[in-house]
């Protein structure tokens, strides 16, 4: 939940195992973070460097709120637990997200049955998405469908950016255009998602939260 002491958190996801594009975007759009008119606090993670497992199926994460096999991902549950705001930023793969973005998914999904006690819990964090490929029509959209029945599963509210430019999320490639060229004009279409996440947190996010706790438990 929101609070006065450190305002709405922001969590920033760079799903790709490289520290390239993703993460360079990532670091952009946060940059802008402390123009927003309310305080927040934004934590970056990235998938670089780190080890998440797939599932394997054994539905021991319910019991055990996700602690089952030992490498990063309970860390990274843990923050997007307490985040208000989530954003991520991907690589396309194979037209698609990439596999460890899909095992944080899978864990995910699974693992907050357990936590929240509850069959299907209202996160209703705010989730907005940048995909970045190296074609264009390389699958960009396919990726962000991807992160946006993940986020409708999650009882979350996908946000779009607020152009024409940026529909279902702020997407381009990097390889059909100058490079540099195609990454600043991503970090344009992403500070727009980033603002309209703003807006949509600071509407949206709350008042849901405040009519669910007066009908149900969260
Ligand atoms: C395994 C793999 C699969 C890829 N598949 C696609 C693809 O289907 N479509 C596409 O446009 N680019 C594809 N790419 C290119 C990357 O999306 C592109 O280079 C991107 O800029 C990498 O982002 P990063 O620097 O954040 O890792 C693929 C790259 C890799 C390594």
């Amino acid at each position: 939940m929101p609070n006065e002491e450190n305002g709405i958190q922001i969590l920033g996801i760079g799903a790709s195992l490289r520290k390239g594009n993703s993460n360079y975007l990532l670091r952009r759009v946060f940059e802008s973070a402390s123009e927003l008119p309310f305080p927040t606090s934004v934590k970056i993670v990235t998938l670089h460097g780190k080890k998440i497992h797939p599932c394997v199926g054994c539905y021991k994460c319910r019991e055990k709120c996700g602690s089952v096999l030992k490498d990063d991902f309970q860390e990274l549950f843990l923050k997007w637990l307490s985040s208000d705001v989530v954003i991520y930023s991907t690589p396309v793969y194979h037209m698609s997200i990439p596999g460890q973005l899909k095992c944080f998914f899978d864990r995910l999904g699974q693992s907050v049955t357990g936590y929240c006690n509850v069959r299907s819990a209202r996160h209703l964090k705010v989730v907005g998405t940048i995909v970045q490929g190296a074609h264009t029509a390389g699958g960009e959209e396919f990726a962000a469908l991807n992160i946006l029945q993940h986020s409708v599963l999650m009882n979350c509210i996908p946000v779009s950016g607020d152009g024409w430019e940026s529909y279902i999320c702020a997407a381009g490639s990097t390889k059909n255009q100058n490079t540099l060229d195609a990454m600043e004009k991503l970090v344009i279409l992403s500070l727009r998602l980033h603002f309209a996440l703003a807006v949509a947190c600071c509407g949206a996010r709350q008042k849901l939260l405040q009519l669910l706790s007066a009908v149900a438990k969260p």
